[in-house]
């Protein structure tokens, strides 16, 4: 994200597969997660106004929070890091406070900069707390508060650049779904002939009320038919698709978002949800910095990995 990089585009790949030619159904997947290396996809886009934000209050410092493999703490730390600005990640866990070295996303955070402040699990889900804030104030001074997983009003701005001119041409838009701040975005910039589904990795109806918050719009679904089994959990079956799907395609996907979108897309086409002729965007949001670690937790159940 360097000043010269910020009017980025994800290009279009066609996705090749007999299945969608039996269905006459058209696929192509934005390569988001190629905009940056680091700041890869949807982060990319949650975070751009919110660091010009925090650099127009003359703040220094970026604090934030998120689990051991966030995808969103690792994004921060490298945007942190090339803007000059500190930026600290509470993480939920106090476990990991001694073995934090072996984790391959909060090592590379530290490695752009990142400091830590370990919390334990009930610490964390109070973390919108007042007293729980005014401890991290004290701690570390004046900062730019960026909620977990990043969203925000700015962060919804951000990702309402997802969508481009030429994307006006699909009749379905399909984004995985984490807090929903990615797919508010989406359908903000859709038009209002195109149906904007999105797919949750984690179990719960919250979503719905969620991106309400962030949208007036009506052309827009969720499917809550693939989140297999909720936030981070995977079975054999996704691990066996993200791997099929990336021999097959050449786009790799990532175990906790973007491999059930895609999985849960090509399970509606086979079943008819989408009409012939149905031209399908499917946005990919990034999230393939997570693949080591997930990689790991497989390997010490004696399970398929991830082919990277
Ligand atoms: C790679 C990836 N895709 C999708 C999402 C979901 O985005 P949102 O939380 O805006 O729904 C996230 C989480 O932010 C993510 O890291």
């Amino acid at each position: 994200m360097g000043r010269k990089a910020f009017n980025v585009q994800g290009i279009n790949q066609k996705v090749d597969l007999s299945i969608l030619v039996e269905k006459q159904v058209a696929l192509s997947v934005k390569r988001e997660d190629l905009i940056h290396p680091f700041i890869s996809g949807n982060k990319y886009r949650k975070l751009k106004y919110n660091i010009l934000e925090a650099k127009q209050r003359g703040l220094d410092t970026i604090l934030t929070f998120g689990g051991a493999y966030s995808n969103h703490i690792a994004a921060t730390a490298y945007a942190g890091r090339i803007h000059g600005i500190r930026t600290i990640g509470v993480i939920r866990g106090e476990e990991l406070s001694g073995n934090w070295r072996h984790n391959p996303t909060l090592s590379q955070a530290y490695k752009h900069g990142m400091g830590f402040k370990f919390v334990s699990r009930s610490a964390y889900r109070e973390k919108s707390s007042r007293e729980f804030l005014e401890v991290l104030n004290k701690e570390f001074g004046s900062n730019y508060l960026i909620p977990e997983g990043g969203t925000n009003l700015l962060a919804v701005k951000g990702c309402e650049e997802i969508l481009s001119q030429e994307d006006r041409a699909f009749n379905v838009i399909c984004s995985s779904v984490g807090t929903g701040g990615t797919l508010a975005g989406i359908i903000n910039s859709s038009l209002r002939n195109q149906r904007i589904i999105g797919f949750p990795s984690l179990k719960g109806d919250f979503l719905r009320k969620d991106i309400c918050n962030f949208t007036t719009k009506e052309n827009w679904e969720i499917n809550t038919d693939y989140h297999f089994g909720g936030y981070a959990k995977v079975s054999e079956t996704l691990i066996d698709f993200i791997n099929y799907f990336k021999e097959k395609t050449h786009i790799p996907t990532d175990p906790v978002y973007t491999g059930k979108l895609l999985y849960g897309i090509l399970d509606l086409v086979k079943n008819d949800y989408f009409k012939p002729g149905t031209k399908i965007l499917a946005i990919h949001s990034g999230g393939l910095q997570g693949i080591a670690g997930m990689n790991l937790v497989l390997k010490k159940k004696n399970l398929r990995l991830i082919k990277v």
